[in-house]
């Protein structure tokens, strides 16, 4: 490899995702640049031998230029903000500027469905969109709700304390996939592809190849999902269905704080509707090497935290 052609970058690698991508492209033996707005916390966390520069998506110039050289990125997507959209719009300019051939992105599933009603779901198909437009060969990666939420939410405790699982969610299904799980896909994704004979979305035989894979667990209701919080901590716990508009109120009451309720529970209604439940996609485990991570082996992977 030609020392100023870096085969692999990530952006974000302060973040959650960002951590777990590079951990596992660590652990799969390459050795990625990593991008973040904070190097000094990245280079504490990093092995001797990453490089880590900064770029901030705010700051179009400098994110071309920390990508001088790099072949295939993967942009790890900010979170919701009035801005979201404007630094995604930034990254992709920049990465077209610094002549990446290959981005790889992670959104959400349904992202481009028309009438999506998920808040989340539309900076993310806006973003689908300019990959398109950009001209850049791109996968986007679907990812599915990570359970890492329930537990970060502190829902997972508070249901396993009370025994309740409130929700709006009725028959809804939510394919649940580990972040884990996610960043190992990504690490994948980014270092080899996708596997052979994956079919591309674009249309043209022209156009720079377009993937969409779907990152998702099994379809679970909120019913199994109370189930297999049981089943993994051996206590009790029942779904309760609630009202729309009882959700927030009966988080709080769990014991989840105000802003995590309303931001749980505004997705209710779309997750009743159908909206997290997609056909899950075989390549994802053809990806990592092994089968998705059962929610209830999640649940028991965190066993003690949730019963103390
Ligand atoms: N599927 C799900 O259930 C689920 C759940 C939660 C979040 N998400 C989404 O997954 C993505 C990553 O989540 P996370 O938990 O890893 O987020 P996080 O830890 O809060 O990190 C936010 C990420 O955005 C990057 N970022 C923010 N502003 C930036 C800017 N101006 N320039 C460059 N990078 C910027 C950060 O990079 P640095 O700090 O390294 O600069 C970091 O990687 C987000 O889009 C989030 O909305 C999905």
């Amino acid at each position: 490899m030609n020392a100023a052609v870096r085969e692999l970058a990530i952006t974000g690698a302060a973040g959650n995702l960002g951590r777990a991508v590079l951990a596992e492209l660590l652990r799969r033996g390459e050795r990625p640049l990593a991008l973040t707005r904070d190097p000094g916390a990245v280079r504490v966390a990093a092995p001797a031998g990453v490089e880590v520069r900064a770029a901030d998506f705010a700051e179009p110039g400098g994110t071309a230029a920390a990508l001088g050289g790099v072949r295939r990125l993967l942009l790890v997507s900010t979170n919701r903000s009035p801005e979201r959209l404007g630094l995604h719009r930034a990254a992709i300019g920049a990465a077209v500027a610094a002549g990446v051939e290959h981005l790889v992105y992670t959104s959400v599933v349904r992202a481009a469905d028309p009438g999506n009603p998920v808040a989340e779901a539309t900076d993310h198909g806006a973003t689908e969109r300019l990959l398109r437009e950009s001209g850049l060969a791109h996968t986007v990666l679907r990812f599915n709700v990570w359970p890492e939420m329930l537990v970060l939410s502190r829902l997972a405790h508070r249901a396993v304390a009370t025994g309740r699982l409130p929700s709006a969610a009725g028959e809804g299904r939510t394919g649940f996939v580990t972040r884990a799980d996610t960043a190992g896909v990504a690490a994948a994704v980014l270092a080899d592809g996708l596997p052979t004979g994956t079919a591309p979305t674009s249309a043209p035989a022209s156009a720079p190849a377009q993937h969409v894979l779907n990152v998702t667990g099994a379809g679970l209701t909120d019913r199994e999902v109370a189930e297999a919080l049981a089943s993994a901590t051996g206590r009790p716990v029942r779904h309760v269905p609630v009202p729309d508009d009882r959700v927030a109120a009966e988080l709080t009451a769990l014991g989840l704080a105000a802003p995590m309720a309303r931001g749980w529970g505004e997705n209710d209604p779309a997750r009743r509707a159908g909206w997290f439940d997609v056909p899950e996609d075989a390549t994802a485990a053809r990806l990592l090497g092994r089968p998705l991570t059962p929610l209830v082996e999640f649940f028991a992977a965190h066993r003690a935290e949730l019963t103390t």
